[in-house]
């Protein structure tokens, strides 16, 4: 029997591999620039995390990249799938970018809350099908198949995020961890090359966010998915992340690897509301406080109490001294 619904490969990493090639888009709304300029490349196998303060531009890239915003310039070329050609997004409906191989979840939560969780997956799952809602109506043979694997991949996709045991409970009353968890499964139907996770940690208890940095890691390397991933989480994202880019007013301020975007005086100026000189002041003279996920106030960099204004506690980052990566993970 020939399934109707296609699963990709776990595939290696190339380094001229492009998933996302995005270059010089520039969004604007009326007088707000939400993205000036960005331009970066995306490649395929990676976990690549997007970080900044709040209103940095963030989920306007994502909303870039899945056709719900068209940036006024620049260009932004998709090849989600291996062996795809390269697609232009920008004018695209979100659908079309959607069955191109991008899937996304959402930074506030969209699932069909009065669904189960399983119909909530077989949505999700039913897109890549081929039967039309003619042959639903009258249950056609071909729409019979379709449904039975619909509802085995999404129970496949359960039991992939840990919630089979809640195939049958409605959505809308899952805890908020399992909801996110939900929504990873659902983009996960589609059969997606890339996926764009939209801050999958916001409100979770610890673990739960050690789950999800397994889940997530999971995704990428297991069932060969890349990873676009929004989090304010700096643990989470330090200890997933391949790459890093980081947003500040609308601008790429950083590119690198976790252990260099840690030690970025611009990144940490940014997330503290001060100047890179200061910080950088600040770091020559003990460079053991460098790391951004600890997150120290710049008072407590340059050794006087009390919070900095804007400090990196308003972006969800921790203030909790030096926990390092490593002993978050155990
Ligand atoms: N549809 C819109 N209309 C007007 N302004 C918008 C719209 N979408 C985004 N913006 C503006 O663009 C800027 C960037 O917002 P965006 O939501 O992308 O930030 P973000 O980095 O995702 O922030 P957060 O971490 O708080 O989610 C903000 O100033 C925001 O108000
Ligand atoms: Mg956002």
């Amino acid at each position: 029997m020939t399934s109707t619904v296609e699963h990709s490969a776990s595939v290696p990493a190339q380094a001229d591999d492009l998933i996302f090639d995005i270059r010089n888009i520039t969004l604007r709304f009326g007088g707000v620039t939400s993205l000036n300029d960005v331009s970066l490349r995306m490649r395929r196998g990676q976990v690549l995390a997007i970080i900044g303060p709040n209103g940095a531009g963030k989920t306007s890239l994502f909303n870039s990249l899945t056709g719900v915003y068209s940036p006024q310039e620049g260009t932004i070329e998709v090849r989600a799938r291996l062996g795809d050609s390269a697609t232009s997004v920008i004018g695209q409906k979100t659908h079309v970018v959607n069955r191109l191989g991008v899937a996304r979840t959402f930074q506030n939560i969209r699932l069909f809350p009065a669904l189960t969780a399983l119909e909530n997956v077989k949505v999700g799952v039913e897109t890549r099908q081929k039967s039309g809602p003619i042959s639903a109506m009258l249950g056609l043979p071909r729409q019979r198949r379709e449904d039975r694997e619909s509802t085995e991949r999404a129970f496949e996709l359960l039991r992939r995020v840990g919630l089979q045991a809640k195939a049958n409970d409605i959505a809308g009353s899952l805890a908020y961890g399992e909801q996110r968890r939900l929504e990873i499964a659902r983009a996960l139907g589609t059969d997606p090359g890339v996926i764009l996770l939209d801050e999958p940690a916001a409100g979770t208890n610890p673990a739960e966010k050690r789950e999800l940095a397994t889940l997530i890691k999971g995704i990428n390397t297991t069932d060969g998915v890349s990873v676009l991933l929004i989090e304010h989480d700096m643990k989470l994202v330090m200890s997933i992340a391949d790459r890093i880019i980081v947003l500040n007013f609308g601008q790429k301020i950083a590119e690198g690897t976790p252990e260099q975007i840690q030690r970025n005086p611009e990144v940490i100026a940014a997330y503290l509301g001060s100047s890179a000189d200061e910080v950088g002041d600040a770091v020559q003279a003990q460079p053991e406080l460098h790391r951004i996920d600890t997150a120290v106030s710049l008072d407590e960099l340059t050794g006087q109490q009390g919070p900095a204004a804007g400090s990196a506690t308003s972006t969800g980052a921790t203030s909790t001294g030096a926990t390092s990566t490593e002993e978050w993970k155990a």
